[in-house]
């Protein structure tokens, strides 16, 4: 930097490189905040691609009534697509970088622009997770060199992770922490560690979705159910990596597995073979799902209700409000199983199996287990519907005719620990707890990060406070004995929390 501290005011113009799905979100936010826009290309026709994307996006935002006709062609004159990287970034005071995530892509063009841009010019990635110091050691001055990574939607999410290397002049961060308060965003500053704060906790919960679903855990549906309605989240996790793109989330969890090593980072083989089939997601038309075609609703056939149902009611105080909504519908509900009984319902906890339950009961094939997950706000909670290897076939269908005759918001897990919602939500948590132990970041700024990145209602340490790290650390410590997966031992300053009894947010009211 050759002057005093470069101000957000004194960033006119801004050369956003790669026109992909994220850089055509982050060209038409900073052009929608009055600045002029370099929308760079160097493929022809992903520039036209990325363009058409963009005015689609604007043409979005005027039909919802966010954006007049005359404030859009403003927008469009201020962006100037071009195919000539020396040529577009030649007057930029800020360059924005968003092409693929490889490492000697991104070096060869830092080299570049150490030549073709105006030295004091600030240089910043949106690496997802790449080293921005090996990005920056390959550049003649480094301390100009920083990460700015936007979420997708870019010109929706409002967090922006501003990462500083140990080579970054802290100049250049607080001027792109004022540029990104500037452009409406929340800015998190952090030092440069693989997937920063959201992608090294978002990436293993996704890619732990992708192994509940190849272990036929459950469907896709349930699956994303889980999370959207049981913990409250925008999208399930399955929609959410085809939003991302599958070749993005492959390479993120890639990069965090050379660099933290373990098993929670190993990629789903699924993730593989679905990108090896170029299924990418949203982006080419079909991943988890299939976005060229309405999907057929699925045909379960006749619904099968059963006429008596056995509840067993132990110690879950749930399970004599779901006995009257049985009844209500005119199903006899007996407390122990019959000759006629067609269904047996039991409690089911995260932490154990409803096989051992279901035994007990003395007709496992009848056997399913319910655990109610509560989600507050006065909104309906969901119910686990949990079936041990030993139920009947027909067993799951009768318990979801059930549950959809007494109106209950269900999915159907494999009975094992965790279940769906406590496996991804608790592992991550877990994951999160890490982060903190290691020092990266604090709850506060993990909690704002998810939620402002990723849409979370609360953050994971808020979750984490509502469910009782006791609680947390015995539904891993099950899993990790169902598995023998390490990635699911408690950390231990969770442990310690939980032994203390203590809360990571204390005074935020959960
Ligand atoms: N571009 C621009 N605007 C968009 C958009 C897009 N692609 N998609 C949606 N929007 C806008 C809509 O116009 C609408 O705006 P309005 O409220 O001003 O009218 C608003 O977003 C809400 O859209 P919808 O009503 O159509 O849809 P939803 O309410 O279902 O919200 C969502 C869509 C915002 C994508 C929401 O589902 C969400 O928050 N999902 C989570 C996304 C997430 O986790 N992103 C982070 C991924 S990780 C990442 O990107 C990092 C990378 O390094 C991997």
């Amino acid at each position: 930097m050759t002057s005093g501290v470069t101000q957000p005011t004194d960033i006119r113009e801004v050369a956003v490189i790669g026109l992909g799905l994220m850089g055509s979100g982050i060209a038409e936010l900073v052009a929608r905040s009055g600045r002029r826009v370099s929308a760079i290309e160097v493929d022809r026709s992903f520039l036209d691609q990325g363009m058409a994307r963009l005015h689609a996006s604007l043409d979005r935002a005027v039909s919802r009534g966010k954006l007049t006709d005359t404030a859009r062609d403003e927008v469009l004159a201020r962006i100037r697509p071009t195919d000539n990287v020396a040529a577009g970034v030649g007057g930029a005071d800020l360059v924005i970088e968003a092409i693929p995530e490889r490492m000697e892509l991104k070096r060869a063009l830092f080299a570049r622009l150490d030549e073709a841009c105006r030295a004091d010019a600030i240089l910043a990635t949106n690496t997802s997770s790449l080293s921005i110091t090996e990005i920056a050691g390959g550049t003649r001055y480094p301390a100009r060199v920083a990460g700015l990574h936007f979420f997708n939607p870019a010109p929706v999410m409002k967090l922006v992770e501003v990462i500083s290397t140990v080579l970054t002049a802290p100049e250049t961060a607080g001027t792109l922490t004022r540029l990104s308060a500037d452009l409406g965003k929340t800015p998190v500053a952090v030092t440069d560690r693989a997937g920063f704060i959201v992608n090294a906790l978002l990436l293993p919960y996704l890619n732990h979705a992708i192994h509940l679903l190849e272990t036929a855990q459950a469907t896709r549906e349930d699956i994303d159910k889980a999370a959207t309605v049981g913990l409250g989240l925008p999208m399930g996790p399955l929609t959410l990596l085809d939003l991302i793109g599958l070749d993005t989330c492959l390479a993120v969890l890639e990069t965090l597995q050379d660099e933290f090593g373990g098993t929670r980072y190993v990629h789903a083989p699924l993730l593989r073979k679905l990108c090896d089939a170029r299924l990418f997601g949203r982006k080419s038309g079909r991943g988890f799902y299939d976005y060229r075609r309405q999907s057929p609703a699925a045909d379960h056939g006749p619904s099968p209700v059963p006429g008596e149902v056995a509840l067993i009611r132990e110690r879950n105080g749930r399970l004599d409000e779901l006995a009257g909504q049985i009844a209500a519908v005119g199903i006899s509900v007996v407390p122990q199983p019959s000759g006629q009984t067609g269904l047996v319902i039991v409690a089911a906890d995260p932490r154990h199996r409803v096989l051992d339950a279901a035994l007990a009961a003395g007709h496992p094939a009848d056997v399913v287990g319910v655990h109610f997950v509560e989600v507050g706000d006065g909104k309906p909670g969901l119910a686990e519907l949990v079936l041990p290897d030993v139920t009947a076939a027909g067993t799951a269908a009768k318990a979801a005719a059930l549950a959809a005759r007494i109106g209950l918001n269900a999915v159907i897990s494999r009975d094992r620990p965790g279940f769906l919602l406590e496996a991804l939500a608790y592992a991550q948590f877990n994951d999160a707890v890490r982060m903190f132990q290691d020092g990266y970041a604090s709850p506060a700024d993990i909690d704002t990060a998810m939620m402002l990145g990723c849409g979370y209602p609360r953050g994971p340490f808020q979750m984490l406070d509502e469910a009782g790290a006791a609680n947390v650390v015995s539904v891993l410590d099950a899993m990790h004995a169902a598995t023998g997966d390490p990635a699911f031992t408690p950390v231990p300053l969770l442990a310690e929390y939980a032994t203390a009894g203590s809360r990571f947010r204390a005074g935020t009211g959960g």
